[in-house]
């Protein structure tokens, strides 16, 4: 492939410049395709191979007839919850929110939906159009306190770099 990532070539860099590496990449990937999900299987694959403290990343989808349901979408991991809900667990929270929450113990989060029994801490990313929840991405790790600030910025500059995508 044309534009092929060499993650191992990441192994050795900051987790900044990690990210800061493969946002071009990203947008190199998506430039050119319009399907939804295509791009967004595309982009879980970059970060779970980018990063070996994920365990799990996706997105879920705010389902468009169904009220306050978020739908399993494209993800790299374990198979998952297919649907979560507007203001439960992590996902739910961040949707109800619109805004980012980071957990660094799911243990210690109040309505935490267990889709992987190992997984310890996440990140959740909202994915804002024109004010609605379109979609949320949800990042896993099996190590505690794996997600800070800067994985909050960088994923939120990822999705607003491929915010068109969703239509
Ligand atoms: N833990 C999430 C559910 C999704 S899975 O982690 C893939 C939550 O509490 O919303």
């Amino acid at each position: 492939m044309e534009k092929e990532i060499k993650y191992e070539a990441l192994a050795e860099l900051s987790k900044e410049d990690k990210y800061k590496t493969i946002i071009p990449q990203i947008e190199a990937l998506i430039e050119g395709e319009s399907d939804l999900t295509a791009n967004l299987a595309n982009v879980s694959s970059v970060l779970k191979y980018t990063f070996n403290s994920i365990s799990w990343v996706g997105f879920y989808i705010t389902d468009k007839t169904e009220k306050g349901v978020l739908r399993l979408g494209p993800f790299q991991g374990k198979p998952a919850c297919t649907r979560l809900f507007f203001g439960k667990g992590v996902c739910g929270t961040a949707a109800e929110r619109k805004e980012s929450v980071i957990v660094e113990d799911v243990n210690a989060f109040p309505g935490h939906v267990f889709c992987d029994s190992g997984s310890k801490s996440e990140i959740v990313v909202p994915v804002l159009k024109e004010g609605n929840v379109t979609a949320v991405l949800d990042v896993d790790s099996h190590e505690y306190s794996a997600f800070d600030e800067t994985d909050r910025k960088y994923l939120e500059e990822i999705i607003t770099k491929i915010l068109f995508i969703f239509g």
